[in-house]
């Protein structure tokens, strides 16, 4: 492998800008379950646009300088003692702000609309109808659909508002000040449930607050390509593969970028799935000619995981050795000065990482698969301004395959925690040729990409069947698919019955020691996803 083959061609880095994009909306979190939903909706206008702590210093918002601000809902009432305010300044920048639910009875009441309990709670789709002709909402029917989630409400405009939309129960469903650029929605655009609210903050941002939507993945590329390479400079960076996504686009993103100075580390640690680590092989070895290296460590891993049976216990042991295997590796690869890390914009967040973002919210998350700071390294994480799905679209722009774009998530634990028991190379076996068979046939029936997650499991559980004129007394797979959101809650998807019957006939016929195939019919709460 000659260095030319493996730099990538680029565009000429002279003419483009380090650093983000110059458009920059501000979404205010006053504690909602959907502020990181209404920044993906702006997104997907191509806006760049932020999560903020609701009591970002007005210096700071100066200093960034957004198009617009949206001032999220958040569960407290606006009169209380203490309910989280924005600084009162932010409505004299002249900078257009939208407020959603909280955020437009906070708007109101700070500009002199008093606001309270209302007669009736609105919760759930509600009829809503136009009653002012506004450019906020452009192309949105006389009368559509929303989503309401609230208790208070603004019980008169004063002199300083106007009704632009009502519903039966709530007159001032969308409001607008006279004379500023400050607009209110008692109802909730960033929900799929509210008709046309992609469209109505399209036009928040776009019409209103005039951002041309200079956000795509094509542009962040270039912008990364620049930040990165001055980063870098000559030095080495190295990338650990797990053939998910966020590791993948990483990889990919950071060989456009420095092309021979990336080495990735795959580790193999026997508790793979059927094909994993030739996909990866195939896409970073022999495709983009990464220095890609594949450490073997199946007899490792499956050494020290003999004979445990306790999943925690199988946990610590992975975790423990993978860190192991990778710094040894790392270490055999001179002059790396870098480690490059999938970190997504939503762990940025929920980890109070980001100084102007909101406070970390507690989430229980699983650790495995994680490598320690103490390695010695400098970190990169070139994804850490991005949701999934904008990682998605990035992973695509680069040429990764679909496959390897909407693979569903896969624990670091691989499937230690799919066999359940003690394990060995059989069993894991026998779990991989039935796990293959569940993946393929819903990929066959079109069902794969309607899951978020599916696999099979073995259970340390034999039972007796008949096989011919023989008695049998052999394992039990189970068979899992779920939707779901956030994996925090999950409802279990029916799988129609002839393909269960597929996989199931399939699974017995074809994987040796199998006679029973059983389907899980349990949502999480009160099931997890994985078994152990
Ligand atoms: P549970 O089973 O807790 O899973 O409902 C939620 C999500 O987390 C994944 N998961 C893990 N991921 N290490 C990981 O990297 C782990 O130990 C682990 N355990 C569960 C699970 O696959 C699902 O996506």
């Amino acid at each position: 492998m000659t260095h030319e083959t493996m730099t990538p061609s680029l565009k000429p880095a002279q003419s483009l800008e380090a650093g983000r994009p110059h458009e920059l909306v501000l979404v205010m979190d006053f504690g909602s379950q959907t502020a990181q939903l209404i920044a993906r909706r702006v997104r997907e206008q191509n806006v760049y646009c932020q999560l903020v702590r609701h009591d970002l210093a007005i210096e700071r918002i100066r200093q960034l300088n957004p198009k617009g601000i949206i001032l999220s809902g958040g569960p407290a009432s606006v009169y209380e003692t203490g309910a989280p305010l924005p600084d009162p300044a932010i409505f004299e920048l002249g900078v257009p702000i939208l407020g959603i639910c909280y955020g437009m009875q906070l708007a109101c009441r700070a500009l002199g609309s008093p606001v309270s309990p209302g007669q009736v709670r609105e919760f759930g789709k509600t009829p809503c109808c136009l009653v002012t002709a506004n450019p906020l909402f452009a192309g949105v029917p006389q009368e559509f659909t929303v989503w309401m989630s609230h208790g208070d409400q603004v019980q008169n405009l004063g002199d300083q508002f106007t009704a632009l939309a009502a519903t039966e129960d709530c007159p001032f469903a969308a409001v607008k000040h006279h004379t500023r650029p400050i607009y209110g929605l008692q109802f909730h655009p960033e929900v799929t449930h509210t008709e046309h609210g992609g469209k109505l903050l399209g036009s928040f941002v776009k019409t209103i607050c005039g951002c041309r939507g200079d956000w795509s993945m094509s542009s962040f590329i270039e912008r990364q390509v620049v930040d990165l390479r001055a980063r870098v400079g000559t030095s080495r960076v190295i990338c650990g593969l797990s053939g998910g996504v966020d590791s993948s686009v990483v990889a990919a993103l950071l060989y456009r970028a420095i092309g021979s100075q990336l080495s990735c580390i795959f580790v193999d640690n026997g508790l793979l799935r059927s094909g994993e680590a030739e996909a990866v092989r195939t896409r970073f070895g022999d495709h983009f000619q990464v220095d890609l290296h594949v450490v073997d460590a199946r007899e490792q891993f499956l050494r020290e995981l003999a004979d445990v049976a306790d999943p925690q216990q199988k946990r610590k042991i992975i975790g423990r050795v993978f860190i192991d295997v990778f710094r040894k590796e790392a270490e055999s690869i001179p002059d790396a000065r870098f480690l490059a890390q999938g970190t997504l914009y939503p762990d940025v967040i929920e980890s109070g990482a980001d100084p102007d973002g909101p406070a970390a919210t507690i989430k229980a998350h699983h650790n495995v698969g994680g490598l320690p700071a103490e390695l010695g390294f400098e970190l990169i994480e070139p994804l850490r301004d991005l949701f999934k799905d904008e990682v998605r679209a990035l992973g695509l722009e680069l040429g990764l395959p679909d496959a390897m774009i909407w693979r569903h998530p896969f624990p670091g634990p691989g499937l230690a925690v799919r066999c359940l028991g003690a394990i060995c190379p059989a069993r894991l076996e026998t779990l991989r040729q039935a796990d293959a068979i569940v993946i393929d046939e819903l990929r066959k029936s079109g069902l794969y990409r309607k899951v978020q997650q599916a696999f099979a499991v073995l259970l340390p559980v034999q039972s007796v069947g008949v096989m011919g004129d023989f008695r049998t007394y052999d394992d039990t797979v189970a068979v899992r698919a779920v939707q779901t959101e956030d994996f925090m809650t999950a409802d279990w998807y029916p799988i129609p019955y002839d393909v269960l019957q597929r996989i199931s006939t399939r699974i017995t016929n074809t994987v040796r020691g199998v006679n029973r195939v059983v389907y899980d019919i349990s949502s999480k709460p009160p099931s997890t996803i994985e078994w152990e």
